[in-house]
This record gives C-alpha cells, structure tokens and sequence, in this order.
C-alpha cells in the first residue's frame, strides 16, 4: 500500500502533468483537414519575399489595429532581429496579372466561412535549412493557422513562464500572441501557407473550428 507522502508525490506529478497538458492546449490545437501541397508551393512561387525585421516588424506594428502588440522582443536580440534574412515573407506578387491562387483562395474562403470572419491575411514564409527563428510574439496578430508545406522536421517552441513547449505538426492552429519561435531549421528548407487572424482570438478560432469537425463528422 502506498505511504501519505507517496500519494501525496503522485498527486503532484499528476496535478503537474494536468497543468502541463492546459498550458500546451492554450499554445497549439493541431488538427487534419485535406489541402494540395503541391500547388500551395506553386503559388508560393508567384510572390516576392523579404526578410522579417526590424523595420518591417515596425511596419506592420504602425497599422496594425491589436491592442496586444508588443516588440519588446527584439531588444534580447537587437542585432539578429536587424539582420537576419533567412526568415522571409511573401509580400507582393510578381507578376499583378498573374494572380492564380485557387489553393490559397480556397483555404482562405473556408476559414473564413468556419470562423465567420473577414479579417483573415493569407502569406507564404520561408526558413532556410540552418538557421533558427527567435523569440517572438507576432505582430498585428492575435492567431494563425500554418500549414506545413515543406520542412516540417522541425518543431515550433514555446516558451512559457515556467515550461517550454516543443512540438511537431503538418497543420496546427497556433497561439502567436504567446512567446514563441522555431529552433535551428533541420532536414530541408522551411515553406508554410500561414492563416493570419487579426481579429478572433485562439480561444474562439480554436472552438470555431472544434465545431466545424463535429458538423462534419455528424453530416
Ligand atoms: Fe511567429
């Protein structure tokens, strides 16, 4: 039988590991639905990126309309953040006449319709084999939804106040307004089709999509 103080050790690791288990859920929801990779990458292809710093951080804080951003981030790694260029985001297209997104469009169209919201911001990313992205909150964004296009060996991190988070995924809703970043990129170049909301927050894109799986599996 067990002792007081042994129950009492047992109770703690469980109690932990339920505290754990809240915390990671209020960082990362991962989940499955059908989308064409291949011509995510196509598309993907249409774009001109440029490098995530700085001063393009401080673009989209001065229009962004969230009231939670914050860039004091950038202070524990002043000189990456200005330099660093192995992180990028589409940003235009190339070509303005040769705007064939139908992938992008469609995923676009269908969370926007699961979440009831029009304030949804499609882009591209890229992260190149070797290189680590640093801690951050994302600017002007309260979620997103990635989906893995190439390179998903590697893991998102999260880093809480007394726990960090690592952890794999092909699609995932993930809550950006929590520290968190990408350790060194492994296996091959990093491509993703990101979902950014500006206006719902983890919580009810999280519950809006739960709802739209149970529909689904109740049709
Ligand atoms: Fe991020």
């Amino acid at each position: 039988m067990a002792t007081t103080s042994q129950s009492i050790s047992r109770f703690a690791i469980f109690t932990d590991h339920i505290r754990r288990k809240i915390k990671l859920e209020n960082c990362i929801f991962k989940f499955k639905i059908d989308y064409d990779k291949e011509q995510l990458e196509k598309e993907s292809k249409l774009f001109h990126y440029k490098p995530i710093n700085t001063e393009t951080l401080n673009n989209i804080y001065d229009v962004s309309e969230s009231d939670k951003d914050d860039l004091s981030f950038i202070q524990k790694d002043t000189t990456w953040w200005r330099d660093q260029e192995s992180w990028n985001t589409g940003y235009k297209l190339k070509d303005e006449n040769v705007n064939d997104l139908p992938e992008s469009q469609r995923l676009t169209d269908l969370f926007k319709r699961i979440v009831g919201t029009e304030n949804i911001k499609p882009n591209f990313f890229t992260q190149t084999k070797g290189t680590e992205v640093k801690t951050h909150i994302d600017v002007g964004t309260l979620c997103a939804i990635n989906f893995m296009i190439k390179g998903g060996e590697t893991p998102v991190r999260f880093d809480d106040a007394d726990a960090v988070f690592v952890e794999n995924y092909t699609v995932a809703l993930l809550n950006v307004s929590k520290n968190h970043g990408v350790p060194v990129q492994t296996g091959e170049d990093r491509l993703l089709f990101k979902l950014r909301f500006t206006h719902n927050k983890y919580e009810e894109v999280k519950e809006a999509i739960k709802q739209y799986q149970l529909d689904w599996m109740m049709a």
